[in-house]
């Protein structure tokens, strides 16, 4: 796989520094943009994602790409989403009603969940006169679904399958073997049960199976494992049924790089790959090669993303060490606390004249474990109120962001050919007032 050269391989493709020591992103000078909607602001890139999501359609020409909107969805991601053809995957009803507001194609929609509850349900099945594909993941889920479907309203479907591949990835996202929540293990049969019941009740439209063994995996060989798992089981329902189930929903996970030097997922050289193995493994077993689609999330998105701060203190420690605080952390970006991420930090807005200090970045909550940045290397005059963007935060860190400590979230911005547009806006007190009842 190709490496990126560092720091690059962090920022959207269209960052450009200045000698003034600020950096533009889509044209726009992140110190102004600061300026002007204020700090923490996250900073979503939209050529940024074009160029992602043209890179995966452009791989996968003949199959389909679901942009997984978990990782971070707007009205205005899924226009941008809906524009590049990509599918979209929803895990919701919260998330379907953000599709349905921009009118995203339920034929492009997918829903997802281990645990879909029946305003889930309900919701995706009237979306679209029921031509949103359902992916189960449990058995009684195919009853309900069996118990709603009737003449008028046929249901879609997939079935999850766990086909026991360990991606190498974090425990907490790790979902392709058979010790966690998600879908039905192949090992056990519970796969082939989940499709003989599928199969038996007339009323639901079972289309192929899906699998998605976990996120931020850079190792291409576990991907085709899965796929070569996946066509087995085909063949098997084929001989079980006389059935050829259609398409083959391989899921997303694919890694990018957070610190500079880390190995990048290409997604040409990944499709070759995967086409490959799912093609050789319908060859062994004379199946038909069935339609791929992949659910890339943080690939599309996370690169697209800068998150600015602004600092507030700064603390000399005992050993020389230095702290730093700006006026976000775990709230916005609970991905260190969760996973251990590691993220890159610079400070824009100036320039400085001194060398570098080792720092390390904190948030703003009343927990020791707000870490944004360890190790950061940082101006060693830096004070109060200069400038800090994290780049690689546009995946899983809005979606993510949350009410601790009743810190207000931040906005979304995006840039494009020198302009700024909110997309969304920063939550006010009157927000978080408005569901306090007194
Ligand atoms: N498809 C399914 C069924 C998924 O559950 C996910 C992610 C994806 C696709 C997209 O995966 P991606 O391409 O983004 O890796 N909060 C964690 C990541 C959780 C991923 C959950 N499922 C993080 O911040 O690392």
């Amino acid at each position: 796989m190709r490496t990126v050269a560092p720091e690059r391989a962090v920022w959207p493709s269209g960052t450009r520094p200045s000698l003034d020591g600020d950096v533009a992103v889509g044209g726009v000078g992140l110190a102004a943009l600061a300026g002007r909607f204020g700090t923490p602001v996250h900073v979503v890139d939209e050529a940024d994602v074009r160029l992602r999501c043209r890179a995966f359609r452009g791989a996968f020409r003949h199959g389909e790409v679901a942009y997984a909107g978990k990782a971070f969805l707007c009205r205005a991601m899924a226009s941008w989403v809906e524009e590049e053809k990509l599918s979209l995957d929803v895990c919701s009803a919260g998330e379907l009603a953000v599709a349905r507001a921009s009118r995203f194609p339920a034929e492009r929609i997918l829903m997802h969940g281990n645990a879909k509850t029946p305003e889930d349900l309900g919701a995706a099945l009237s979306y679209g006169g029921g031509r949103i594909r359902i992916v189960v993941d449990a058995f009684q889920e195919i009853a309900r679904l069996g118990a709603l479907a009737d003449r008028a309203l046929r249901p879609r479907m997939l079935v999850r399958v766990t086909p026991g591949v360990d991606g190498g990835t974090h425990k907490s996202i790790s979902t392709g073997t058979d010790d966690q929540q998600f879908g039905f293990s192949l090992a056990s049969g519970a796969a082939a049960e989940a499709v003989r019941r599928a199969l038996a009740q007339r009323r639901l439209d079972l289309r192929g199976l899906h699998c998605h063994i976990g996120s931020q995996i850079t190792d291409p060989a576990a991907f085709e494992e899965a796929a070569r798992r996946m066509v087995g089981l085909l063949a098997a329902i084929r001989e079980e049924h006389g059935v050829t189930l259609p398409q083959l929903d391989l899921g997303g996970g694919f890694g990018v790089p957070y610190e500079g030097g880390e190995r990048a997922l290409d997604p040409a050289e990944l499709a070759s790959r995967l086409n490959r193995a799912v093609a050789d493994a319908c060859a062994l077993h004379r199946l038909p090669v069935p339609r791929i689609t992949i659910e890339p999330g943080r690939s599309i998105v996370a690169r697209a993303g800068v998150t600015v701060y602004r600092v507030v203190s700064v603390k000399h420690g005992l050993a020389g060490s230095l702290t730093v605080a700006v006026n976000g952390g775990m709230s916005d970006n609970p991905r260190p606390s969760l996973y251990g991420a590691r993220y890159t930090v610079r400070m824009i807005g100036r320039r400085a004249p001194g060398g570098e200090r080792r720092a390390t970045v904190v948030g703003r909550h009343c927990e020791a474990g707000d870490v944004l940045v360890r190790e950061a290397s940082l101006p060693a005059d830096l004070r109060p109120g200069d400038l800090l963007a994290v780049p690689c935060t546009g995946a899983y860190h809005h979606s993510m962001a949350s009410n601790y400590n009743l810190v207000r979230r931040p906005p979304v911005v995006a840039v494009r050919d020198g302009r700024a547009r909110l997309l969304v806006r920063r939550e006010t007190e009157e927000d978080l007032l408005r569901r306090d009842l007194g």
